[in-house]
C-alpha cells in the first residue's frame, strides 16, 4: 500500500554518496531536449513510460534542467504548472509522510546514444525536486529524494541507443523535509550525466590539508590507492600517505590553491581493464587549499587567525530559470559579492549546485554550507511530528547529511557545516553531529534553532536587536527557557555565528553600520550573513503585456506567502539595491579616517594593504580643487597607519572636503585595477562669504517677528504678495514664484510605508501604527494668514478625523535678498500621541517636513549633500558629500513592492530644472532631506507593482526636516529609537528661490 514516494525512505538502489569531482573521464551530458508528459496525480502515465520501445513522438519537449512550472508546458491548475509560495506553511496537509493524490507528476524519457568502447557507466542527477524514480532501458534503477542533492546509479548502459526514464513527484516524504521559505519548483532542475567510470577507477577520496605556522599538511584518502601530485609544492606521494612542505594557506582573502592531479595505482586499478581508456588513463583534478579550521577559547579561527564573515545568504535564483542556474549567473553572484567586500556566503538553505563550491575555492569566499534540510512548517502542529525527533526519520536525515558531506568535503571554501535551518528539535540532530564529527573532525557544526545547542559549535541567532547582540558579544545573553545549567554555561562559551541579519526586504535594510560595529568589538563574533542575496522574483507580464516579477500573491494559491520572498539585496534580475551598496561600505575591509591626520585601519582578516592604491581629492562645494596620491606605509591585517594629511589649497567659500579612497592597484581575478574597496572623507574646512547672511538666523529672527494684524489683500482677489511670489489669501499657499507656478509647500508626514514600516504584527509594525491613527488622511485647516513686519505668516493645523491630536504650524514667510524667500516653519503637536486602538505604542512620525508640486516639465535635479544614491538617516554610509546632478527619473529606486525610496539626507542646497522652467533652488539652515518624483506618496502607497505608478502631471518634491530611517522590521527587531521622528515642538527653516533658466 505504501508506494516509494510517500515512504520515508530516502531512496532505493543508489550507489553511496561521494565526492564530486572533475577528471578526464568521459562524460555524456544528458542536458538537453527531453520528452514529457505532465499528469495531474502520481503515478504519472503509467506503467509503461519506461518501455524503452515506447513512442514517445505525440508527447511534449521539455528543456533539461528546468523546473517544469518556469518552462512552458500549457494551461492547468496553479498545483500543476505555476511555482507555488507559501513559506513557513506546508502545502500540502501535515500528515507525514503522506501526501495528496494530487500531487503533480512529470514523466520525463530520454534516448541517447553511449559509444562502443564505453566502460562501465555512472548515471549522476545533480538535482531532482522532490522525487524522481529512475528506469534505465525500461529496467527500474531506483528513486531518490533530496532534492538539491546529488544521487547516482550504476547504469548498465549499451552501446548505441539507450533509453531513460524518469519519473519526478511535485510532493513527497522529502517536501516535509523542505519546508524551506522559496518557491516549491518541481523537476529535473540540475544536470543529468552519464560518467564513465572504468573498474578500479577512483571511486571517492577524502583531501585532508590542513595548515600551521607555514607549513602545509596533505594527506589523500582514496577508495582505492592512488598517486597524488602537486608539482609547484614537489609533491608525489601515495594516497594514505602524510606530507608537510611549505605553503601558503588558503583563504577568501588570498585564496592559495596547489592544482595538481590524483590517478589510481597498483593492482586493483588494472585489474581487469584494458589500458588506454582505463583506470590508469584517468585523471583527477585537484586544487588543493590548504587551512585549518580551530575553535579556541570561544574564538573562531582560521589557520590561527581570527576571522570574521562578511557574509550574505544565498539561494538559488535565477528570474526565469529559478533554481536551475547556469556558470555564469554563479559566477556572477561571486563577483558581485566579492566587488562589494562581502567574503563569506552561507547556502541557505541547501547545497548549492558542485559549480558554485569550486569558484568559492577559485575566487575566495568562506562557506558555510547548509544541508537541504528545512521543516518550519511543523509549527502549525506545534512541532508534533518534527521529523528530527521522529525516530523514523533518522535515515532520511542522516542520508541527506552524508550526501552533503560526502560530496562538498574536499572544498577548502567550506569552513563550517550547518546540519539543518529553522526544524527545531531532535535527537537525531545528535546523531547527524555524531556522524560528521566521525567523518570530517576538520569542520566545526552549526545548527541554530535548538536553544540548547548541545549540538552545535557554535552559538547562533536570527535578526537580533542592537542591544541583544551586545549582550552576546560580551557573554552576557539572556539564559535560554528550558536549558540545563551545564548547557547554559557551555553555549556562553561558544563563539556567535549571526547566521541571519539586516532582513533586506524592500527598502533596506537599515543599521548595517551599526551592526558591524558590534560584530567587529567582540572576539566572540565569527561573522554575519545578511538575510538575503536576492529577491526570489519571477518574470512575468501583466494584462498589458508589460514586464514584472511578480511574487507568491502574484499567484493564486493558498497559503501564500505573498511578498515575503522579495528580501534581497540584488532585485531579480540581480540589479544592485542600495542596500547592497550601503553593506559594501558598512563591511568595508578598509576604515579610512580623514581628519586633522589620515587614519587607515586594516580590517583584511590576512592580507595587508600592498594591493591598494590610495589617492585623495579635495572638493570644495562639490567642485575638485586638488588631488594626488596618498603614500601610505606598509600595514598588515588588524593594524592601522596614520599619515599627515595633505596640505589643502587656499580655499574658497563653501565646504571642503577631502576624500581618500583604496583601490585595487592591479588586476585581481574578480576585479580590476581601479576597483574602490574602500573610501573615507572628511571635512576639511568651511569658509564663509563676507556677505553670506545666515540663513538659519535669518530664519530665526523672522520667527520671532511680531504679528500686525491681519491684512487685506495687496495685488487682485485672494492674493498675497511678498517680492515676485503669490500667496493664496484663503489658504496661505505659495502659488506662484516669479514665473513659476507652484502648489508651495505645507506640512507632510506621510509617506509610503515601506516593508519594513510594515514589520511584522504588533511586536514592531509602524505602518498600522500610523493608519490606525489617520497619518495618511491628515486634514487641514489654516487659521491666519496675516502680514507681519517682515512678511506673511500663516497659521494652521493638520489633524486626522476622529482622532485627538493634531500638528498645529505656522510659517513665517520672508523676503531677503535677490528676491529669496526664507520660510521658517514650527510644529507644535497636540493631544497624546498614543496610538490607544491598537494598544499602547507610541505614535512616531513617518517624516516630518514639506510637500510642493511643480509642474511636470521638471525634469533634473542638482544638489549639494549626499550622493549619488539614496540615503536615510540609518543607511547613509555609501552616499558621501558632494555636487550631484540626476534626472528626476533616475532618482527612483523600482522596488518590486512600490514604496518610499530615493531620499537623499543631510542636503545643503537642491537645484530642480527643467526645460523651459525657472530653476527653483532650496538651501537648508542648514541641511533638509529630499525626494523627488512624478507621483504622490499616496500613489506609491497604492501600486501593487512599479508598473502600476503612473506621472501624475506634476513634480512632487518632499524637504524634510527629518524622515525616519530603515530598519529591518520587515523580520526583526523594532526601529531603534534614534532613527525615529518624535513628534515634539520643532522648528526649521528653508529658503526658496526661483531664477531665471540660464541659457
Ligand atoms: C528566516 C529564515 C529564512 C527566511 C527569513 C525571512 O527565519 O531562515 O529562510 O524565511 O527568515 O525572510
Ligand atoms: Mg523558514
Amino acid at each position: 500500500m505504501e508506494n516509494y514516494w510517500e515512504s520515508v525512505v530516502p531512496g532505493s538502489g543508489r550507489r553511496e554518496p561521494r565526492a564530486d569531482f572533475v577528471s578526464t573521464a568521459r562524460t555524456i551530458s544528458l542536458n538537453g531536449t527531453w520528452k514529457f508528459v505532465l499528469s495531474p496525480t502520481a503515478p504519472g502515465t503509467g506503467a509503461h513510460f519506461a518501455d524503452p520501445a515506447l513512442d514517445d513522438s505525440s508527447w511534449g519537449d521539455i528543456r533539461v534542467p528546468a523546473h517544469w512550472v518556469l518552462e512552458d508546458v500549457g494551461p492547468g491548475p496553479v498545483e500543476l504548472v505555476a511555482p507555488l509560495y507559501t513559506n513557513t506553511a506546508f502545502p500540502i496537509p501535515v500528515d507525514p509522510p503522506r501526501v495528496p493524490t494530487e500531487n503533480a507528476t512529470g514523466d520525463y524519457r530520454l534516448a541517447f546514444d553511449v559509444p562502443d568502447d564505453w566502460r562501465g557507466g555512472v548515471l549522476r542527477f545533480q538535482g531532482v525536486d522532490s522525487c524522481g524514480q529512475v528506469w534505465l532501458n525500461g529496467v527500474e534503477l531506483g528513486h531518490s529524494k533530496g532534492s538539491r542533492l546529488p544521487f547516482e546509479f550504476e547504469a548498465p548502459v549499451v552501446a548505441g541507443r539507450n533509453v531513460v526514464a524518469v519519473r519526478v513527484h511535485r510532493w513527497s516524504s522529502g517536501t516535509y523535509l523542505e519546508d524551506q521559505d522559496m518557491w516549491w519548483l518541481p523537476g529535473i532542475f540540475r544536470d543529468v550525466e552519464l560518467l564513465e567510470r572504468p573498474a578500479g577507477a577512483i571511486n571517492d577520496f577524502f583531501v585532508h590539508a590542513s595548515w600551521a605556522d607555514g607549513m602545509g599538511t596533505l594527506r589523500v584518502d582514496s577508495n582505492v590507492p592512488g598517486l597524488v601530485d602537486i608539482p609547484s609544492l614537489g609533491i608525489s606521494i601515495s594516497t594514505g600517505e602524510t606530507v608537510t612542505v611549505a605553503a601558503e594557506p588558503w583563504s577568501a582573502e588570498v585564496p592559495r590553491l596547489y592544482a595538481g592531479t590524483l590517478r589510481a595505482v597498483g593492482p586493483s586499478a588494472s585489474s581487469g581493464t584494458d589500458s588506454g581508456s582505463g583506470a590508469e588513463a584517468e585523471v583527477i583534478d585537484l586544487r588543493v587549499g590548504f587551512r585549518t579550521v580551530t575553535i579556541q577559547d570561544g574564538v573562531l579561527l582560521v589557520n590561527g587567525r581570527k576571522v570574521l564573515f562578511r557574509g550574505v545568504n544565498r539561494h538559488e535564483h535565477d528570474p526565469d530559470r529559478g533554481r536551475s542556474l547556469d556558470r555564469e549567473t554563479m559566477l556572477q553572484d561571486i563577483l558581485m559579492m566579492k566587488r562589494n567586500n562581502v567574503n563569506a556566503v552561507r547556502t541557505s538553505h541547501y547545497p548549492p549546485h558542485p559549480e558554485f563550491l569550486r569558484l568559492c575555492d577559485e575566487y575566495g569566499l568562506w562557506v558555510v554550507e547548509e544541508c537541504d534540510l528545512e521543516t518550519h512548517g511543523f509549527i502549525y502542529t506545534g512541532w508534533e511530528g518534527n521529523p528530527p525527533a521522529v525516530e523514523e526519520w533518522k535515515p532520511a536525515l542522516l542520508d541527506r547529511i552524508q550526501r552533503m558531506v560526502e560530496r562538498d568535503k574536499n572544498h577548502p571554501s567550506i569552513v563550517v557545516w550547518s546540519m539543518a535551518n529553522e526544524s527545531w528539535t531532535g535527537d537525531t540532530f545528535g546523531d547527524l553531529a555524531a556522524w560528521i564529527r566521525e567523518r570530517d573532525g576538520s569542520r566545526p557544526i552549526m545548527y541554530e534553532r535548538d536553544p540548547s545547542y548541545r549540538n552545535s559549535d557554535f552559538h547562533s541567532l536570527m535578526y537580533p536587536s542592537l542591544d541583544d547582540l551586545e549582550a552576546i558579544g560580551r557573554r552576557e545573553e539572556p539564559r535560554p527557557e528550558n536549558v540545563t545549567d551545564e548547557e547554559d554555561d557551555r553555549r556562553r562559551g561558544l563563539p556567535f555565528l549571526l547566521c541571519e541579519y539586516a532582513h533586506a526586504m524592500g527598502n533596506g535594510p537599515g543599521s548595517l553600520v551599526d551592526y558591524q560595529r558590534i560584530l567587529e568589538a567582540h572576539d566572540r563574533f565569527c561573522g554575519a550573513f545578511v538575510w538575503e542575496w536576492i529577491d526570489h522574483g519571477f518574470r512575468s507580464r501583466d494584462r498589458n503585456g508589460v514586464e514584472y516579477f511578480m511574487h507568491g500573491a502574484d499567484v493564486a494559491f493558498r497559503p501564500n506567502g505573498g511578498r515575503y520572498c522579495l528580501d534581497g539585496l540584488v532585485f531579480p534580475d540581480r540589479t544592485p539595491s542600495p542596500g547592497l551598496a550601503e553593506l559594501a561600505v558598512a563591511i568595508a575591509p578598509v576604515e579610512i579616517t580623514v581628519g586633522s591626520e589620515i587614519t587607515v585601519r586594516n580590517k583584511y582578516d590576512v592580507r595587508d594593504l600592498a594591493h591598494l592604491r590610495f589617492t585623495w581629492v579635495l572638493e570644495t562645494e562639490g567642485v575638485e580643487v586638488a588631488s594626488g596620491s596618498l603614500a601610505v606605509p606598509p600595514c598588515p591585517a588588524g593594524s592601522s597607519v596614520t599619515v599627515p594629511r595633505p596640505a589643502a589649497p587656499e580655499l574658497s567659500a563653501g565646504e571642503s572636503w577631502m576624500t581618500v579612497t583604496a583601490s585595487l592597484a592591479d588586476d585581481e581575478p574578480w576585479a580590476e585595477t581601479g576597483h574602490i574597496v574602500a573610501w573615507g572623507q572628511g571635512l576639511v574646512d568651511t569658509v564663509f562669504s563676507p556677505n553670506e547672511g545666515d540663513t538659519a538666523e535669518r530664519g530665526r529672527a523672522s520667527a520671532r517677528t511680531r504679528d500686525t494684524g491681519p491684512l487685506s489683500p495687496s495685488f487682485g482677489a485672494g492674493m498675497l504678495e511678498l517680492g515676485s511670489a503669490q500667496f493664496d489669501a484663503a489658504t496661505g499657499r505659495l502659488v506662484r514664484l516669479g514665473d513659476l507656478e507652484l502648489e508651495g509647500p505645507r506640512l507632510d508626514v506621510w509617506r509610503a510605508p515601506t516593508e519594513n514600516d510594515r514589520g511584522q504584527g504588533p511586536r514592531n509594525t509602524m505602518a498600522a501604527t500610523w493608519k490606525a491613527v489617520g497619518l495618511d488622511r491628515m486634514l487641514r485647516r489654516t487659521d491666519r494668514v496675516v502680514q507681519t513686519s517682515a512678511g506673511i505668516r500663516v497659521e494652521g493645523r493638520d489633524a486626522p478625523a476622529a482622532h485627538g491630536i493634531g500638528l498645529r504650524w505656522v510659517f513665517d514667510w520672508t523676503l531677503g535678498e535677490d528676491d529669496a524667500l526664507t520660510l521658517a516653519v514650527s510644529v507644535t503637536p497636540e493631544g497624546i500621541w498614543r496610538a490607544t486602538p491598537i494598544g499602547a505604542h507610541d505614535i512616531w512620525l513617518p517624516r516630518l517636513g514639506l510637500r510642493m508640486g511643480l509642474p511636470a516639465a521638471y525634469s533634473h535635479v542638482s544638489w549639494f549633500g549626499h550622493g549619488p544614491g539614496e540615503s536615510y538617516s540609518d543607511s547613509r554610509a555609501a552616499a558621501r558629500v558632494g555636487a550631484f546632478t540626476s534626472s528626476i527619473d533616475a532618482l527612483q529606486t523600482n522596488y518590486l513592492v512600490p514604496e518610499e525610496n530615493g531620499n537623499h539626507v543631510d542636503t545643503r542646497w537642491l537645484e530642480l530644472s527643467g526645460s523651459g522652467m525657472p530653476t527653483v533652488r532650496v538651501e537648508g539652515a542648514p541641511v533638509f532631506d529630499f525626494t523627488a518624483r512624478r507621483w504622490t506618496s499616496e500613489a506609491l502607497e497604492d501600486a501593487r507593482h512599479p508598473q502600476d505608478l503612473v506621472d501624475s502631471g506634476r513634480v512632487w518634491v518632499n524637504l524634510d526636516h527629518a524622515q525616519q530611517g530603515l530598519g529591518s522590521s520587515s523580520c526583526g527587531p523594532a526601529l531603534p529609537l534614534d532613527y525615529r521622528v518624535e513628534p515634539t515642538p520643532t522648528a526649521w527653516s528653508l529658503t526658496l528661490r526661483s531664477t531665471p533658466r540660464s541659457e
